[in-house]
């Protein structure tokens, strides 16, 4: 391309085929509509927005009510288009050309995209063959290549394997890079596990300093479309992502939205709970089927699947997504609402009783 700079000639844009029909289980989503209540609430507080007026740049309603929900103060949360979006800030904001970015694999690829657009260098630290992560094994690999920033994705996307709190806190103890504990899926684990709670206590500034966690609304609070995500972080941190973040970043009428998600998220307890439970039968019928399916603390399986199974889905409109691990296909399957996850059992179970 002839404007584009020579260290991005090989790079290819994001993509992602709009889906219109069929049942959708490739990327993670919530299979629940918005909760009627906030959808109501919305359409008032839309009928009095200005906006011909820029949003508040500050997100100040939003954030206040982040730092209530987790015990924080404003100043220790910064809002994104997306936590796509403050992933990409972070990187900007940190790396310098040839800086190391250490992370393990299979993981989230936009964080080597990011980190590799702003002269980054990936490391990957592999998780153990059955997809757990192996903390020995990242701080032996932190010790040797001395990164500038640690990317743990907790539950990992695509695997479902979780980081315990203890090995989240001896990760930090052991590096002075800055830690990224993205939790986009945390609401399907458990809160107590959670990053942000080293956040919540003092005893820990020596942690705290140099831990930034990740929460986004597109997963459990079903709101992808709205394209909001925060991150959680102290002051000099936060402060650090706003030097790099454009203005007027996210828009008025996502701010108002995801502080109404915010206030009633009590609404979702009964659809998070469902999923999970969805989640573990879907496991233990996979299971009992022979299938190589991993264990998952997320709202997605990890798997191998017979081409046969494949075709099958495909004819049957069931979108699912398909990764390369060390040169062999594996399969993610978000789970969907209690009928989707039927037809998609009806079609895997069918083909395996062929076989
Ligand atoms: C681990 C992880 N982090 C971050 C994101 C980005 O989410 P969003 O930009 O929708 O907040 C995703 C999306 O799939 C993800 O899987």
């Amino acid at each position: 391309m002839k404007y584009l700079k020579k260290a991005y000639q090989n790079r290819i844009p994001y993509h992602s085929t709009m889906i219109e029909q069929g049942i959708i289980l490739n990327a993670n989503e919530s299979p629940y509509p918005l909760p009627k209540l906030i959808l109501d609430d919305f359409i008032e507080q839309i009928k009095k927005m200005n906006l011909n007026r820029y949003p508040d740049t500050d997100a100040t309603i939003l954030v206040d009510e982040i730092a209530k929900t987790y015990h924080l103060k404003s100043e220790n949360i910064a809002c994104g288009v997306g936590s796509d979006s403050l992933i990409d800030c972070i990187m900007k904001a940190v790396l310098e050309e040839g800086d190391i970015v250490l992370t393990v694999a299979p993981t989230f690829s936009m964080y080597s995209q990011y980190a590799e657009l702003y002269g980054g260098k990936i490391y990957e630290v592999p998780l153990e063959t059955d997809f757990s992560y192996n903390v020995d094994k990242i701080i032996k690999s932190i010790k040797q290549v001395n990164p500038k920033i640690v990317v743990l994705c907790n539950p990992n996307n695509p695997t479902g394997s979780v980081l315990r709190l203890e090995e989240v806190k001896r990760i930090l103890k052991e590096t002075s890079a800055l830690v990224l504990l993205d939790e986009a899926y945390f609401e399907f684990y458990q809160e107590k596990e959670s990053g942000i709670s080293l956040l919540q206590d003092e005893n820990h500034e020596e942690l705290i300093d140099h831990l930034i966690v990740l929460r986004t609304f597109s997963k459990a609070y079903g709101f992808a479309g709205g394209r909001i995500g925060y991150l959680l972080a102290s002051k000099e941190n936060v402060q650090m992502v706003n030097i790099v973040k454009a203005p007027y970043f996210v828009n008025s009428m996502t701010l108002a939205l995801a502080t109404s998600i915010l206030k009633h998220k009590e609404l979702y307890q009964e659809n998070i709970k469902n999923i999970c439970l969805e989640r573990e039968e879907m496991y233990q019928k996979l299971l009992s089927l022979k299938i190589k399916v991993y264990p998952s603390k997320s709202n997605f399986l990890w798997m191998k699947l017979d081409e046969n199974i494949i075709n099958e889905l495909e004819k049957n409109q069931i979108y699912i997504r398909k990764m390369m691990y060390q040169n062999e296909k594996y399969y993610r399957i978000s789970i969907g609402s209690h009928e989707e996850n039927e037809q998609l059992w009806e079609v895997i179970s069918s083909c395996v009783k062929l076989n």
